[in-house]
């Protein structure tokens, strides 16, 4: 069982990281680093992982490969915040240096209890065996557990399971768990694809967080893509969500435009019992940039959601900062609340507000124009809305013609083009800028366009025309 990729100790990353300095030095000094968001030090960054709060500080872990800004060893990078808009850099936490995940540490979540930090994640182990394909052998998924009281040192990676314990119908690909504790027991969520193709989420039952059983599985009556993976279930005032990555939606119209989704399905269900209710699956962002996040609840009570900006397999690109030596970055953090239909909508967080300079507010009717630096936040309210057209930095166009709203990035999007969504009415919008990311928060984030942005970042600004529309537009220049 040869391995296809070498497994990465913490001494041969130290010994690698000595010889990249002028790779870090031309990452962090790329002008399309981000102001407020987290960006790897260097390489490549995927999931959010481990997402917790310990004292004053938030837990940012991540898929990182600081040596290949493309993609390959699934190391846990790590970074602590105090507000979540500014991050201070750790040695990783986490290193594929084990026979059980010597090809990747993948995804995983923390889960506390007297302030003990369970650490659940997959060992990723592929064989290079070229007649394997993966799917159905040649490849483990083992659930790992480590311990932390500090999120800095870790205890010994005990194996939990490996995929003789998952139900025999589950093909190989058995990942991403998320654990949390009701009605006095633990439960495990892992996505899933069955050997029939059908996504799912497995449900496991712990007493000791250790030794687990099969429960059930969570998915919907006809197939729904063929695989879910990064599952998190979430109360948002008491109502029960599944949020998951199905993969293999063919789009519909505007619909699941994206390569894979991710969605929430609401979820009626009393952990322990044998039934549950499954509803309809809700898009949780349009843009183009949006997949596997991790949804945690902080220290305030807050239920917050921070999402990789980021597609596998899309087709468009990241060229300006691959060139640098580095690729991908996070959401800003978002708070999960229930809308008066009783839908997860995402507002960003409040910490925002510390880093916004002077406000200015103006009154528009049918149009206006604004010059903006790349970080800043703008709040558009209407009185009346009826059609507009908003071209936003460069070339970001936003419309909305009483039926659907429209962005179109094709001239500044690296192979983006449109995304969109029909909505009744347009009550207000929330953009936030970085250097190189755009995120668009619409009717309080009932809707939500996450998207990375190549833009000349010179001479920028926002400015509405072709408009049936009166409001009031604030904007503020962000200084993190
Ligand atoms: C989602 C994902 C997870 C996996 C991880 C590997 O983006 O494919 O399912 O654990 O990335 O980096």
């Amino acid at each position: 069982m040869p391995a296809e990729k070498k497994p990465m100790t913490k001494e041969m990353y130290l010994k690698q990281l000595e010889q990249f300095g002028s790779v870090i030095d031309r990452a962090q000094n790329d002008i399309l680093r981000l102001g407020y968001h987290l960006q790897p030090p260097v390489g490549w960054l995927n999931d959010p992982n481990g997402l917790c709060q310990i004292g004053n500080d938030y837990h940012i872990y991540f898929q990182y490969s600081p040596f290949n800004a493309e993609g390959g060893n699934g190391l846990w990078g790590h970074m602590t915040s105090q507000d979540l808009l500014h991050f201070q850099e750790h040695e990783p936490a986490v290193y594929p240096d084990c026979a059980w995940d010597q090809h990747g540490a993948y995804s995983g979540s923390a889960y506390e209890e007297d302030g003990i930090y369970y650490v659940f994640y997959t060992g990723n182990v592929k064989y290079t065996d070229k007649k394997y394909d993966y799917t159905t052998a040649g490849r483990e998924q083992n659930v790992i557990l480590i311990t932390s009281r500090d999120g800095y040192n870790f205890t010994e990676k005990e194996l939990l399971m490996t995929n003789d314990d998952f139900p025999e119908d589950m093909s190989k690909h058995v990942r991403d768990p998320q654990v949390i504790r009701r009605n006095g027991r633990y439960y495990m969520l892992l996505g899933a694809r069955t050997l029939s193709d059908k996504g799912c989420v497995l449900l496991y039952e712990s007493d000791d967080l250790r030794r687990w059983e099969y429960k059930l599985r969570f998915t919907t009556e006809n197939p729904f893509g063929y695989m879910w993976e990064c599952p998190n279930y979430a109360e948002i005032n008491g109502q029960g969500f599944l949020i998951a990555c199905p993969q293999g939606l063919p789009s519909q119209g505007l619909d699941y435009a994206n390569t894979y989704q991710c969605g929430s399905f609401k979820l009626d269900y009393t952990f322990g019992e044998t039934d549950y209710q499954i509803g309809e699956f809700r898009e949780l962002d349009r843009g183009f940039d949006f997949y596997a996040p991790q949804i945690f609840q902080d220290r305030q009570g807050r239920t917050l959601l921070i999402g990789w900006m980021g597609m596998p397999d899309s087709g468009y690109d990241n060229a300006p900062t691959l060139k640098n030596g580095w690729q991908h970055c996070l959401t800003i953090p978002r708070e999960l609340y229930l809308t008066k239909e009783g839908h997860p909508a995402q507002r960003p967080i409040r910490e925002l507000e510390t880093i916004r300079g002077m406000g200015h507010e103006e009154h528009f009717t049918n149009t206006f124009s604004q010059n903006v630096s790349p970080l800043f936040d703008m709040e558009l309210a209407f009185e009346k809305c009826e059609s507009f057209t908003l071209r936003i930095r460069e070339n970001a166009l936003l419309s909305y013609d009483g039926d659907v709203l429209l962005l179109d990035i094709s001239q500044c999007g690296r192979g983006r083009t449109t995304r969109g969504v029909r909505l009744q009415d347009i009550r207000n919008i929330r953009i936030l800028s970085d250097s190189s990311t755009l995120e668009l928060f619409i009717n309080d984030g009932e809707e939500v366009f996450t998207t990375r942005i190549y833009d000349s970042m010179t001479g920028l600004s926002c400015e509405m025309k072709d408009a049936e529309a009166r409001g009031t537009v604030t904007w503020y220049e962000l200084c993190p």
